[in-house]
């Protein structure tokens, strides 16, 4: 069977060139006589990979001096939890932007060690748009947000003014995608398995000085600091994992970095948009100005039609298409592996069944 194209929401696609050299790579990493999957993360070998990983991270977002770099387990649902635990003071107080159901589950998890006062919501119309967000005035620990929303495809393209306050993003789905300014942000995290690698490791980039005191009773695996001091090794990392992290920032970096990586999902984005936009039964789902370059949902008249729709996608190559159930109907996830050819090739399906659908 030939690889289809992949249109999952996480894990994702990754580049191909990734894959082919990390099968080069299986069984022997540079005369090492074994796979990364067997070296000790205490072995130079190791360290220089870590290395490499940190040094691709600060070299494509930029990330200042202050800043460290980390590669954590536990998901980004884990920093949902680490960052109140490690950021709130005694009484804490933290302000969340509620933009979809993962926002939702961060300031839950917040709510267990302070107030959380949530600063702007898209709630009202099933986050299909980004609300306006008030410029911070109040004191508060730190104002979270969620730079693109994986589930309902909507993206945040004005970074919020939050004064002396950190400013904290979630950017699972969209890191790496395009530019960024890094030191707009005192904290930023992202779980790998959608633009940065597969599954199984966490990168996290915060501002030293963030951290304040925290209570003893915190797990050690559970303190940044920790995480900080042993540069990632305090215990066993997810090594391949971070490997795989590593050609594939190798590969953005080849691409021209991530100003090129933006003109290229800016590109496909546009592809997918415009024919939604001109479209006799393919609607979008998404206020216009705050769609996602990286997750596109779109619907048809009718479920049946929507059911019909994935089916012959399906068969045709084009794959994981279904939309989240809150959502309904369909999502194309078109992370930076994803090539320009991957959504020429699905909007042409999707005209060709407008055709076949021409009479509904
Ligand atoms: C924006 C966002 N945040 C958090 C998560 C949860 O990530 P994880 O499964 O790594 O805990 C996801 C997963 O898709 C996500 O899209």
């Amino acid at each position: 069977m030939n690889r289809v194209y992949n249109f999952s929401a996480g894990p994702a696609q990754l580049p191909e060139p990734v894959l082919k050299k990390a099968s080069e790579e299986m069984l022997n990493y540079r005369e090492s006589g074994m796979s990364v999957m067997e070296m000790s993360h205490r072995s130079k070998v190791f360290e220089k990979i870590m290395e490499e990983t940190e040094t691709l991270v600060r070299d494509l977002l930029g990330v200042p001096e202050d800043y460290a770099v980390l590669f954590l387990q536990g998901g980004a649902s884990l920093q949902f939890s680490m960052v109140p635990m490690n950021l709130m003071k005694k009484p804490g107080r933290a302000l969340y932007v509620e933009t979809g159901s993962w926002s939702q589950k961060a300031a839950e998890e917040a709510e267990k060690y302070g107030t959380v006062e949530i600063l702007a919501s898209s709630k009202d119309k099933n986050f299909s748009y980004i609300p306006e967000i008030p410029a911070v005035t109040a004191n508060a620990d730190y104002v979270h947000i969620t730079t693109n929303n994986t589930i309902y495809g909507t993206r945040i393209t004005h970074i919020p003014e939050t004064g002396s306050v950190p400013l904290v993003a979630d950017m699972s789905s969209n890191i790496m995608s395009e530019r960024i300014d890094t030191g707009n942000f005192a904290l930023i995290y992202a779980g790998a398995q959608k633009n940065l690698g597969p599954a199984g490791v966490t990168l996290v980039i915060m501002k030293k000085n963030l951290i304040g005191a925290i209570p003893a009773a915190v797990p050690v695996m559970l303190r940044y600091g920790i995480h900080i001091e042993h540069n990632s090794l305090y215990n066993t990392p997810p090594c391949y994992s971070i490997y795989m992290v590593k050609l594939v920032l190798e590969w953005v970096k080849d691409l021209g970095g991530l100003g090129a990586m933006e003109d290229i999902n800016k590109k496909k984005a546009g592809i997918l948009y415009d024919y939604l936009d001109n479209s006799r039964i393919f609607k979008g789902t998404v206020r216009r100005q705050d769609r996602s370059l990286m997750n596109v949902p779109f619907v048809l008249p009718t479920d049946e039609q929507n059911t019909q729709f994935l089916k012959k996608a399906e068969a045709a190559g084009f794959v994981n298409l279904k939309g989240h159930r809150s959502v309904g109907g369909m999502r194309a996830s078109i992370y930076n592996a994803m090539p320009v050819e991957g959504v020429q090739k699905l909007v042409d399906f999707m005209k060709a069944f407008e055709k076949g659908a021409a009479d509904v």
